[in-house]
């Protein structure tokens, strides 16, 4: 099984495919499984690398809050692990945020940018009241009220039963500690259009047309802020579309990077 140790503390990452290096980061309250389409088909020439973040998974939890980056510091250290200088780095939703994380802390490391039913914006004074209250739900009443509360949202009605049904099981199976320590992380991250706005590297932004956590418009801002980006919307698909569209999603990441060399 493969684990990097850092500083004593040990991360799991699944890889997949040969080729460029691909960071594929997961959203809240997920894990690396939550890529199956991507890491169980992976395209010809790429290498994805899809850690579980802190705490998450089999990754083991990490010291004090899990800010966006601290999470995009753990994926910088898998990198150096790996001996990799640059890589794509993409994310879904919180796996998003951390992607702009890691953009504004280490930009020289970035070769492409996949920013996946995400947005840079922060969450206002209401916002951080809901991740403080999904902290809590989560430390006093353990998994089964986030992935209830959540599940009806993250994807778009009438879609196949095999994703939702995994994507439940992979939520409730989580650490509620590593959801509370992630929510209230998400509830701090900062707004992250600058980093897009003064972006050197390759863009690319998929959203569900149904994505109804981080819908079009918040995905419309970024295409705009990162000059040269390219915005794909899937048709009928929710907050997952790599989920709910799978060969779709990865025709485009294929086409993208492949073609962006
Ligand atoms: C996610 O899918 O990572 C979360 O829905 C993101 C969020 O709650 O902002």
């Amino acid at each position: 099984m493969p684990f990097v140790s850092l500083e004593g503390r040990k991360l799991f990452y699944r890889e997949a495919g040969a080729g460029r290096p691909v960071l594929l980061l997961h959203g809240f309250p997920f894990t690396h499984e939550s890529f199956w389409p991507q890491l169980d088909a992976p395209p010809a020439g790429l290498r994805l690398l899809a850690p579980d973040h802190r705490g998450f998974g089999q990754s083991e939890p990490g010291p004090g809050p899990s800010t966006m980056e601290a999470l995009a510091s753990d994926a910088l250290a898998l990198l150096d692990a790996l001996g990799l200088a640059r890589a794509t780095v993409g994310g879904v939703s919180m796996g998003g945020y951390v992607s702009l994380a890691l953009a504004r802390l280490a930009p020289e490391r970035v070769e492409a940018l996949l920013l996946l039913d995400t947005q840079a914006s922060a969450d206002d004074d209401a916002g951080r009241q809901r991740r403080e209250a999904a902290a809590r739900d989560a430390e006093t009443g353990g998994m089964a009220p986030i992935a209830r509360a959540m599940l009806p949202r993250l994807f778009a009605p009438g879609a196949p039963a095999d994703p939702v049904a995994r994507i439940d099981r992979i939520m409730r199976e989580n650490s509620s500690a590593a959801t509370a320590a992630a929510s209230r992380g998400m509830g701090e991250r900062a707004d992250t259009m600058a980093v897009l706005r003064g972006l050197a590297v390759p863009c690319l932004v998929v959203v569900g047309e149904l994505d109804a956590i981080t819908p079009p418009e918040k995905a419309r801002a970024m295409a705009e802020a990162a000059q040269g980006a390219r915005l794909e919307v899937i048709a009928g698909a929710g907050h997952l579309a790599h989920l709910e569209r799978p060969e779709q999603v990865n025709a485009i990441l294929a086409e993208f990077l492949l073609g962006s060399r």
